[in-house]
This record gives structure tokens, sequence and C-alpha cells, in this order.
């Protein structure tokens, strides 16, 4: 039932008094009040703040029962009440060791939407990967390229209902107090079932959205997997996923930047790995990272892996795959409305892009559409 100060806000979702449609789904995380909220980040002031994103800032807080992060989407979001329901429906349900643990949600009657997370006393994983003062160890990236691989396993293979994240950067992977990798923000997810395997809607960050699920405007598990793979090369490489080429004027994407330069293994491929290393990583685990990083990226998504094959071969348990020396071309047709979400074609539709090294054009527009 909602509480009585509610029922004049009473708003509709899918015909269920919003309220009610929380309560039902919010067994696991609790719900706060907004004032309790208000309360533990100072008024949501600027020194609370870790950070803002596309859908509003997050604030440290301080509850009795301990720290927390709290994602305050605003008003003038993107984001509605439709997917903060969708947020916390899909991850009150989801529980995993490589998962930002969701504690409790808000919504106080007005356009207040908020949640609350566990915070990560170490932040996200971006501002490891660039910091200027001090270079990430191997180990521990590592790790963390097989924790989000299993998070990554849990959501698309081994939860209820698969679940893709659409948004998988390093921003979004945060660093637990031992270090261990938990993925966050499972805003943008919808839920999927096994035979409808690809959702609507386009959302995702530029360099780490694959071209194909752009031009479709469509997310599927294959398309979490090229942002995997970029963040894969991104904490090898030590790079950003759009790489400015030695004039200064050029950018392309890190994909590309490894396959063209560094080749798809074989010799010069660890030439690839971070130079602030300085050479101190376990080789094989590196080669694997960057092979596994590539495969992924792999500009035809129908030769791309499973997240299963990825964490079989980062674990050891199966061969990495060989990889061309150069980048395969891949061309992609525009969307059709309605129709299922084609990967690589043979062009029988419309204007192609094609994603292949050695085509100045389709460089061009390959970045365009995935770094800048
Ligand atoms: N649970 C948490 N613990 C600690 N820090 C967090 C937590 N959640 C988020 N943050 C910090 O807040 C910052 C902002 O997060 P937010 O999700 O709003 O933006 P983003 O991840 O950069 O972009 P996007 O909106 O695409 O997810 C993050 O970069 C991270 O540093
Ligand atoms: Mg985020």
């Amino acid at each position: 039932m909602a509480p009585k100060h509610l029922a004049k806000d009473a708003r509709f979702f899918r015909g269920k008094p919003i309220e009610d449609e929380l309560e039902l789904e919010a067994a696991g995380p609790r719900r706060f009040h907004y004032g309790e909220l208000a309360a533990a980040t100072a008024n949501f002031s600027d020194d609370r703040r870790l950070g803002s994103g596309g859908f509003g800032s997050v604030y440290r807080g301080f509850l009795n029962d301990g720290d927390v992060a709290v994602k305050r989407v605003a008003e003038t979001s993107r984001q509605g009440w439709k997917e903060f329901v969708a947020e916390v429906r899909i991850i009150s349900r989801l529980r995993h060791r490589n998962l930002v643990p969701l504690i409790g949600w808000c919504h106080d009657g007005g356009d207040e939407l908020l949640l609350v997370y566990e915070l990560m006393p170490n932040g996200s994983l971006d501002a490891h990967i660039h910091s200027p003062e001090n270079v990430l160890p191997w180990p521990v990236r590592y790790e963390v390229v097989l924790g989000v691989g299993a998070a990554l396993m849990y959501l698309h293979q081994e939860a209820e209902q698969r679940v893709v994240h659409r948004d998988i950067k390093p921003s979004n992977v945060m660093l637990d107090a031992s270090l261990n990798a938990r993925l966050g923000d499972f805003g943008l997810a919808r839920l999927i079932d096994g035979r409808r395997s690809r959702t609507t809607g386009i959302a995702g960050t530029m360099g780490y959205i694959d071209a194909g699920c752009f031009l479709a405007g469509r997310a599927s598990v294959e398309s979490d997997v090229y942002s995997f793979g970029v963040v894969l090369l991104e904490l090898a490489c030590g790079r950003r996923p759009a790489v400015v080429l030695d004039g200064g004027e050029d950018a392309i994407h890190l994909a590309q930047w490894v396959w063209d330069t560094h080749g798809g293994g074989g010799s010069g491929f660890l030439d690839a790995a971070d130079a602030r290393l300085n050479g101190e990583f376990d080789v094989e685990e590196m080669e694997r990272v960057l092979v596994v990083g590539l495969w992924c990226a792999h500009p035809d998504r129908g030769l791309r892996p499973s997240i299963r094959q990825t964490v079989s071969v980062l674990r050891f348990e199966a061969s990495p795959p060989i990889l061309p020396a150069k980048m395969p071309v891949a061309t992609y047709g525009p969307p059709v409305s309605g129709a299922p979400e084609t990967g690589s074609s043979d062009g029988s539709a419309g204007v192609k892009i094609s994603m292949a090294a050695g085509s100045a054009s389709a460089t061009v527009q390959l970045n365009a559409l995935s770094c800048l």
C-alpha cells in the first residue's frame, strides 16, 4: 500500500498505481524517504558529489548502517519513471559479487528519482586506468577483466532473465574495498527473454558503442560484448577508445589502432601493451586480453564471441582465437524498421558504411560514429 501522504501524487504505470508497482518488486532493496537521503548527503551538496553522467549526479551519503552512493536522476534527464521502474525491478533481482549492490530507492511523490547503492570506496575504473599519478598494476587489471566478464556472463546467461547492460565502460565499473570489480548502472538495461535477444532503443556512450548497433538503433548481447572488448583494450593499452594519431589532428578507434599498428596477434602484438606498465605484466595474460578485446570488437557482429567464450579464454580454459592480421571488413545496411537487426550484410539495401583498415572514408565514418 502506498503511504497516505503519497496518495495525492498517485501516478500510473501500465494501469497500476506506480507505488504499488514498486512495492511488489522491491522485496530486496528498501525504500527510503527523501528526507533521509537529503540528510545523508548534506542536502545533495556539491562537495558530496562523486560525479555526473547522462542521467544526473551521484552523491556520497552517510547512513547509520554504512556509506552509500545516491544517484539522483535529474528531472530534465532522459530517464523517466518507466526507466526508473525498469532499473529498480531489474537490479533488485540481481545479485552477484561483481555487481554494485543496490540498497534502496526513493520516489517521494514528485519527479525526484533516487537510487541508493553501496558506496564503492575505490571509485570507478576510468580514474584508475588514466590516473596521471598512479599506474594500475597488471594483476589488478587482470582481476578486473575477469570480474567484469563474470558480471556480464551472469547478466547475459545466468540471471533469471537475460539483461543487456547497454553502457559498459570504465566509469560504470567500480572498485570495491578489495579492488574487486563491480559493474554498476543498470538504468539502461532492459529485460529480454531467451527468444527475443534484442531490445529496442539506443543508449550507451560513444567509443564503446558498436557502429552496427548505433546504426540499427538496437542494443543486444553482441553490442555489450563489443563494449566489453573496448574496455579490455583500454585496460591492456592504457588508452582511451579514441587514439590520436601522430600528427595530432586525426583519431582512430582503439580497436583499429591495435589491429593496424600491432596486428591481430603474432610478433609486435605485445607492443600495444600500456607502456606505463614498463613490461611488468604476465605475457600470456596480456596476449589473451588483447586478443579477446579484438575478438569482441570484431566489426562483424556475427563473428564476435559470446561472453561465455571470452571468459573461457580469459580463464585459460579454452584456446584463444586466431585472428586475421588486418582488421576485417564488415558492412552495415541501414536499420529496417520492425525487422530484426542484421549483422554484417551483403549490402543489399541502402547506404553501406564499410569498416575496414585501408579504407580512408570508412575510417572517417567509423571514427565519427565510434570515437568522437
Ligand atoms: N556506487 C558508487 N560508489 C562510488 N562511486 C560511484 C558509485 N556510483 C557512481 N559513482 C561515481 O559517480 C560517477 C558518476 O556516475 P554516473 O553513473 O552518474 O555517470 P557515468 O557513469 O560517468 O555516466 P553514465 O550516466 O553514462 O553512467 C561515476 O563516474 C563514479 O565515479
Ligand atoms: Mg554510470
